[in-house]
């Protein structure tokens, strides 16, 4: 239950009140406004069964309508109104209270990743709740003040929230840590990353059971495979977003190249996501036709196209710093393939028992995280590739395993 600032700091009455009734059984919404400079209007709708318990100062005369499922309350009362600048951190920190149908995704990072993702799963209304969870806490009330304010075209809650609230999340995504600096590969960031990760990770114990945590910190693919490893979450519910974002920029490409919607375009970019990825050229297709018949793809340099693909990254940070939209769009749309339960199929970082490493492959990803490996038909090439790529990240992942 929500009432945005600053209301929820001038009627902690009202609040109580709406909270004790509603929230058991179940809040179903509330809106708040400013009708002029001192008075405030509160709007509530709640189960029509929750009435017989209203205290006296919401008493029946407030009930506004009334159907056999739900009864609007309003009432309002003059007031000093609260500057923004004046409220508490207890306004945008996580509740303990929560309702029967909430969906929360707790994001761990605020930075340009954490909060671009916060914001697009925002903005996809698939969330009940997402938590902001940093190490700066100052900069996180910020940027969960900041997306509040988008708060205006969905209904998803945006709280800074603490380690132990993250672990409790039913999606958790971790976005923190170091970034690739100019020339630097994404595997040189595992010594900063890989403490920053047992520490998160132990403060998120104990991790509810049937969470999903989705690694989005470089070098994603190791990282993964040390969440498997330490989180205690069966393998299946940790995986990291791997090679999604170079699919993504490999589809973009086909689309401008073909003048056709990214969407008609199946082809995946696997392996590491990073210098040893590969783009499956065999097994792509577009409108059901096999991509390798087109004449557009018989004249690609296609080693020129999987080098532009792996290093976009590097090309976007030497001109602007870092990348942060391309993977917030990742990590939203994995968030919603998970609370809506999509099935969709994405390559992602998954730990594959015949290499016994995590890189990625397609996989189907639903409520439970990885529900489905899909491997596709590789040519004798792509074939050798992957092999390469998985070398290399095991060889990585070994130095890490204790
Ligand atoms: N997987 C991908 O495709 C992909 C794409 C882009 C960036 N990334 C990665 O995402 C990560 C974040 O990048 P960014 O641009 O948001 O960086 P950023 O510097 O903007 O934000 C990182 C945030 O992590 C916080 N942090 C650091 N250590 C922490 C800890 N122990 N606990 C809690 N918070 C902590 C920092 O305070 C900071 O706010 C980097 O590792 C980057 O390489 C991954």
């Amino acid at each position: 239950m929500f009432i945005s600032p600053p209301f929820k700091e001038i009627l902690p009455g009202w609040r109580k009140s709406i909270i004790d009734v509603a929230t058991r059984p179940l809040l179903l919404s509330t809106t708040t406004h400013q009708t002029n400079k001192n008075l405030v209007t509160v709007k509530a709708r709640i189960p029509s069964s929750s009435l017989g318990s209203l205290p006296y100062s919401l008493s029946t005369s407030h009930v506004s309508s009334l159907t056999s499922s739900s009864a609007f309350i309003t009432t309002s009362a003059t007031t000093t109104i609260v500057k923004p600048s004046k409220l508490s951190r207890r306004n945008y920190t996580a509740e303990k209270v929560r309702c029967g149908t909430s969906k929360q995704v707790a994001v761990v990072g605020a930075g340009a990743v954490g909060s671009t993702i916060a914001l697009l799963t925002m903005m996809k209304n698939v969330a009940s709740e997402i938590l902001l969870v940093d190490k700066a806490k100052d900069f996180a009330l910020g940027q969960t003040w900041d997306l509040a304010d988008a708060n205006i075209v969905n209904s998803t809650k945006v709280r800074q929230g603490t380690l132990k609230q993250a672990g409790q999340a039913e999606v958790i995504v971790i976005a923190t840590g170091a970034k690739q600096q100019p020339g630097e590969s994404r595997q040189q960031l595992i010594d900063r990353n890989y403490e920053m990760l047992k520490e998160t990770i132990d403060g998120m114990q104990p991790i509810q059971k049937d969470g999903v945590m989705v690694l989005v910190t470089n070098p994603v693919d190791t990282l993964t495979l040390i969440a498997q490893n330490i989180s205690g979450l069966p393998r299946n519910q940790v995986f990291g977003s791997g090679t999604y974002l170079d699919t993504c920029r490999l589809t973009v490409y086909l689309s401008d190249l073909f003048n056709i919607s990214p969407s008609c375009i199946h082809a995946y970019v696997l392996g590491e996501h990073g210098d040893s990825q590969f783009i499956a050229w065999d097994a792509a297709s577009i409108g059901g036709r096999p991509l390798n018949s087109f004449p557009e793809i018989r004249q690609l340099d296609k080693e020129t196209v999987r080098l532009a693909i792996a290093n976009k990254a590097m090309d976007i940070i030497d001109y602007k710093g870092s990348t942060y939209y391309g993977i917030g769009a990742c990590g939203a749309s994995i968030c919603e393939s998970i609370l809506r339960n999509a099935l969709n199929i994405r390559p992602l970082s998954v730990y594959v028992k015949e290499f016994d490493t995590v890189l990625s492959i397609p996989s189907k990803l639903g409520a439970k995280g990885i529900e489905q490996i899909m491997p596709v038909p590789l040519s004798p090439g792509e074939h050798k590739q992957l092999m390469e790529s998985a070398a290399t990240l095991r060889a990585i992942g070994e130095r890490y395993q204790k």
